[in-house]
Parts: structure tokens; C-alpha cells; sequence
């Protein structure tokens, strides 16, 4: 199987066309789908001697993606305390955790790797639904259909990512996608990581999208949760723009207090922007979570659990999320827009 991909990719390279798949578009189709599994008399997909639902390369829909990804950005890769270089999403490895908790009391209370993100039906890899959610919680989506082509259209658009938009039938027929597909624009997928000066640059729409499956979860207004998709306004671009860390909370500038790990939406962002937001500028979901997994419970692009951010994978063992000020007196990331930190004890 792996063999085929590799194959494929060869050809790829040998063609110049400097390694396209998708092309932004629906790609050929023996790519993910065999007609009478077999070629050379060999079974193409030999997890299932019959067959499989939709004539596919592999058993599940995510092991198609991954088999081949796992040759370029490493979607899921083989380590979870050992990630390949991330970017926007974080990595699916992180799903294989055995204990994510870093709490107080975490290593006798341990929360399994399937609250790490979005769980996937791959069982060829490993993986399978969610452990604990049945639905996507606020909406209706369910967990046991959770795969990468709930989120991506396999067969390509112009949209950000492939990521399937409104008025969009989803794994034929499990949802009906109502709000568009975000406006953000992504690093390239082969080279390099997310830092500071390189990062998806979100424009707009991405609170709504996951509303898409998450429903009530971005119904600011009708119920008193934390707001998604709203202009921050003065005082919280002011604060952000400010915030250079626990032991620097008032020293930042508006040109470069931009944090990749605590993003905002605005249509002026660029893929290398630094700038801060203004008052226009949007919390999102992506503020807080990561796309497919983290090394923290609920996706978390920090741990929610801990004080200070060094406590990160300190009790549970998993992987400790870089801290971006790299400081042991570095505090939840939450202040770099509400500044809760102000006040409180510096160790010398
Ligand atoms: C990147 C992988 C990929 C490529 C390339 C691809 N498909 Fe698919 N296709 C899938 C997956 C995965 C499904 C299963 C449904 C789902 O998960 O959304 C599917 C489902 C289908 C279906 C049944 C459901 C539907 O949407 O109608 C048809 C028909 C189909 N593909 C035809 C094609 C044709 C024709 C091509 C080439 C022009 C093609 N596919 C290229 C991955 C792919
Ligand atoms: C045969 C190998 C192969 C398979 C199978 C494959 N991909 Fe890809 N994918 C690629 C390559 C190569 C690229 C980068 C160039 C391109 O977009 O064509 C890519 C890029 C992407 C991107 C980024 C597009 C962008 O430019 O922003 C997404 C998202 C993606 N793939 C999703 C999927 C999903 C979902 C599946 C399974 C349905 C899948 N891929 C199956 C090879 C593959
Ligand atoms: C196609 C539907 C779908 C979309 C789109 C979607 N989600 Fe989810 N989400 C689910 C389902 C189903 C679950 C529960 C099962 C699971 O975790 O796999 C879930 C679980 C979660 C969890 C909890 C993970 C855990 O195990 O504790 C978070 C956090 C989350 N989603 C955030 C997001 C964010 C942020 C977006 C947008 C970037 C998003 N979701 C888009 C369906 C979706
Ligand atoms: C819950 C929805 C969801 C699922 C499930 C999902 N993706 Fe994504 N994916 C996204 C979103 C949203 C982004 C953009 C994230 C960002 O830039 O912050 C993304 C980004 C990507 C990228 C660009 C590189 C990156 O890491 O940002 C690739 C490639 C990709 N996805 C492939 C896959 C593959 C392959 C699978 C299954 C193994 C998958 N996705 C499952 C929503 C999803
Ligand atoms: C300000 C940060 C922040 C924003 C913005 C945010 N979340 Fe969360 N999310 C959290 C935290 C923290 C948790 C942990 C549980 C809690 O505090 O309620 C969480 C938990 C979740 C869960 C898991 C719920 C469960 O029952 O296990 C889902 C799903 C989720 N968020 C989806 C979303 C979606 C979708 C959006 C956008 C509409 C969003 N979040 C916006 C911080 C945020
Ligand atoms: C990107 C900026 C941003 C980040 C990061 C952020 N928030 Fe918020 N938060 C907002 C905005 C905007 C509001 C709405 C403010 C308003 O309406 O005055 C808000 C409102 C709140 C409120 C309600 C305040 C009130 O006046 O009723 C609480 C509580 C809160 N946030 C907690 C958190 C926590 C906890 C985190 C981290 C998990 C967090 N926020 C991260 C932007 C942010």
C-alpha cells in the first residue's frame, strides 16, 4: 500500500509538476479509488478482500489521506512526544497520548489522548472514534463518522484548505454544511513550521465554519459562553498589543505583538504578518483551539490546566507545549487579551 503512494509520488517529481496531487481540484481519481481492487493480481487494499463501501485505496476515508500524507507534512505522525513540525492544525499524533492531564492530582486521573482533538475512523492507523464525545458538542455531528473528509472535500476546491463550505453535502449525507468555508490562507504543506513570522493568516469565518458542526457554540448572544467571531474591540487590541508575557506585560508594540499561539482573525493578515489586531479584529474559535489536535485536553492551543505554562507536561508525561515567552513565570495565555497577570508574584 504505502509502496503504491511512494510510487506515486516518484512520478510526481519525475513529472516536475513540483509534487501536485490535488492541484486545487479533484485529483486523478486512482489516487484514493480502485475499481476492482487488484492491479497485477495483487489486492490493492488487502484489509478488505471484498472491497470496501467506496471503492477506496484503503479501508476508511482517513487512511486513504494519511498513507499518502504520512510521506509529506505528516498529519499523524509516529511519536506523540516527538511531533513532526507543526503548522495551523497541530498533529493528530497527539490522539495516541495515554495521559494529557496536568492538573492538579493528573497522574492518577488521567485523560486519554482521544480529548487531545478531532478523533478519526482509521483504524488502519490505529485510531478510531472518540472515547467519550458521541456527537460534536453544541451541534449533532457524529463522533463515530469523524474523519478527515468530514472537514475536507476529498475531491478539492478552491476553498482554504479543501475545507468543505455552505450549501455543501458532507460524507453523503451525515451534514449539510450551512456557513461558508473561513477565508485564511495557509503554509506551504511540505516545508517548514508555525512560528511568529510564519503562520496561517486567518481572515475571517472560521468561528462560524466550526459552527457549522459545533452549533450552539457560536450563538454569541443567546447563551452566556465565551464569545467567538466578535470584534475585540479598543480596551482587548490595546491589551494585546501591550502584552509581551508575564514578566513584560506592558512593554509590547502594536508592529510585532502578533502570537502565533494566540491568533485573531483579520482581513489584514498575511502569512508573515506581525502586527497586533485592532479594535475590528475578531475572536475566533482558532483563538484557543487548534484544528485537528494538541497536546492538551479540548484541542487547547495551550494547556487550560495549568498555571504557569512550564507546568506543561510536567505530571502527565506528554509532550510540553514551547512555551512563546520562555519563562517559568509564564502564565496562562488567556492574558494576552483579558490581563489577569498583572499584579501577581515575579520569582526573582
Ligand atoms: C484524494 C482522494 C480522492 C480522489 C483523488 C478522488 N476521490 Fe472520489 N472519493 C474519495 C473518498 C474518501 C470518498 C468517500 C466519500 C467521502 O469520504 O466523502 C470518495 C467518494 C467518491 C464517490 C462516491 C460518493 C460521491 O461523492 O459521489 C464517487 C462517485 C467518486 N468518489 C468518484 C471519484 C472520481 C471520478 C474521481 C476522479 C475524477 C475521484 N473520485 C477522485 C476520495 C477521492
Ligand atoms: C497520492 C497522495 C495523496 C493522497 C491520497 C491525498 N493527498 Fe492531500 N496532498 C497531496 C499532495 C502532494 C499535496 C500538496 C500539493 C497539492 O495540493 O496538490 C496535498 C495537499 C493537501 C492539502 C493542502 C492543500 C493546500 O494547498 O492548502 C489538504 C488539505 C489535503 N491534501 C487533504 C487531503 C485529504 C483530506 C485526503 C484524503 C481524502 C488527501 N489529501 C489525500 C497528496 C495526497
Ligand atoms: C464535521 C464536523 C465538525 C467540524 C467542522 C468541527 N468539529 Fe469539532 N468536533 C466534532 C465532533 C463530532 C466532535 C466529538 C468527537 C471527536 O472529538 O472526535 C468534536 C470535538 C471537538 C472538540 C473537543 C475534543 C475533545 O475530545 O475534547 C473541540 C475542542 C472541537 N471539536 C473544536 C472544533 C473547532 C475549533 C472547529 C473549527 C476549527 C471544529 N471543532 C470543527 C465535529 C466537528
Ligand atoms: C475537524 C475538521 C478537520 C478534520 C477532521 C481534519 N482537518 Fe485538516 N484542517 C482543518 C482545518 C480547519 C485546517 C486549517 C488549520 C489552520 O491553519 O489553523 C486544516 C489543515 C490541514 C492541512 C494543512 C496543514 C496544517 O497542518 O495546517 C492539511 C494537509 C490537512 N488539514 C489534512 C488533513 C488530513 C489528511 C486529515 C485526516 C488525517 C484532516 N486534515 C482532518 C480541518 C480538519
Ligand atoms: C477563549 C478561548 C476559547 C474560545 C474562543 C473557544 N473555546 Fe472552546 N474551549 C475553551 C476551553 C478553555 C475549553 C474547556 C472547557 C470549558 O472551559 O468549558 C473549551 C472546550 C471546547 C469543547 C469541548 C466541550 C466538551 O464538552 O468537551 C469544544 C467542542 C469547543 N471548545 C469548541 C469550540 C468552538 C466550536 C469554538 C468557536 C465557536 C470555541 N470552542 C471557542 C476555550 C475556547
Ligand atoms: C483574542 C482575545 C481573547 C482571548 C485570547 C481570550 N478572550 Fe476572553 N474575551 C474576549 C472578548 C473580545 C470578550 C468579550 C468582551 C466584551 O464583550 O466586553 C471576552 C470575554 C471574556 C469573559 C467575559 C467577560 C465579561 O466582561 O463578562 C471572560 C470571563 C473571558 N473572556 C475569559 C477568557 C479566558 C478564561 C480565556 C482563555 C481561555 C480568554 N477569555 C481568552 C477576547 C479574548
Amino acid at each position: 500500500m504505502r509502496k503504491t503512494f511512494v510510487i506515486t509520488l516518484g512520478l510526481c517529481f519525475i513529472a516536475g509538476t513540483a509534487l501536485a496531487f490535488h492541484d486545487g481540484g479533484v485529483a486523478h481519481c486512482n489516487g484514493c479509488h480502485t475499481m476492482h481492487n487488484s492491479q497485477n493480481g495483487q489486492l490493492v487494499d488487502p484489509d478488505s478482500p471484498n472491497g470496501n463501501p467506496w471503492l477506496l485505496v484503503d479501508a476508511t476515508p482517513s487512511d486513504v489521506c494519511i498513507a499518502c500524507h504520512d510521506h509529506l507534512d505528516k498529519p499523524l505522525g509516529a511519536d506523540p512526544l516527538a511531533p513532526p513540525a507543526m503548522k495551523g492544525a497541530g498533529n493528530f499524533v497527539f490522539l495516541l497520548e495515554d495521559n494529557l492531564n496536568d492538573g492538579h492530582g493528573g497522574a492518577s486521573n488521567p485523560i486519554g489522548g482521544d480529548a487531545a482533538g478531532h478523533n478519526l475512523n482509521a483504524p488502519g492507523h490505529g485510531l478510531q472514534a472518540d472515547e467519550t464525545l458521541t456527537t460534536s458538542p453544541g451541534g449533532s455531528f457524529p463522533a463515530s463518522a469523524m474523519g478527515c473528509t468530514s472537514c475536507h472535500d476529498p475531491h478539492g476546491t478552491s476553498d482554504f484548505r479543501f475545507l468543505y463550505g455552505a450549501g455543501r453535502v458532507v460524507q453523503g449525507g451525515i451534514a449539510n454544511f450551512t456557513n461558508p468555508a473561513p477565508d485564511a490562507e495557509g503554509l506551504a504543506v511540505f516545508f517548514g513550521s508555525e512560528s511568529q513570522t510564519s503562520h496561517t493568516a486567518y481572515k475571517g469565518g472560521m468561528s462560524a465554519w466550526c459552527g457549522n458542526c459545533h452549533g450552539d457554540f457560536h450563538a454569541n448572544g443567546t447563551k452566556l459562553i465565551h464569545p467567538s467571531g466578535i470584534t475585540l474591540g479598543g480596551t482587548i487590541a490595546q491589551t494585546y498589543n501591550q502584552y509581551n508575557g508575564t514578566e513584560d506585560q506592558t512593554g509590547g508594540l502594536a508592529a510585532s505583538a502578533y502570537l502565533a499561539e494566540v491568533p485573531f482573525e483579520d482581513a489584514a493578515n498575511t502569512t508573515s504578518s506581525t502586527a497586533g489586531p485592532g479594535a475590528g479584529s475578531q475572536v475566533s474559535c482558532i483563538t484557543c483551539h487548534r484544528a485537528h489536535a494538541s497536546s492538551a485536553p479540548d484541542a487547547g492551543r495551550w494547556d487550560f490546566s495549568v498555571t504557569l505554562l512550564e507546568e506543561d507536561g510536567a505530571i502527565s508525561g506528554s509532550y510540553a507545549i514551547p512555551d512563546p515567552y520562555a519563562s517559568p513565570n509564564q502564565r496562562s495565555l488567556c492574558n494576552k487579551c483579558h490581563n489577569k497577570d498583572a499584579f501577581d508574584t515575579i520569582a526573582p
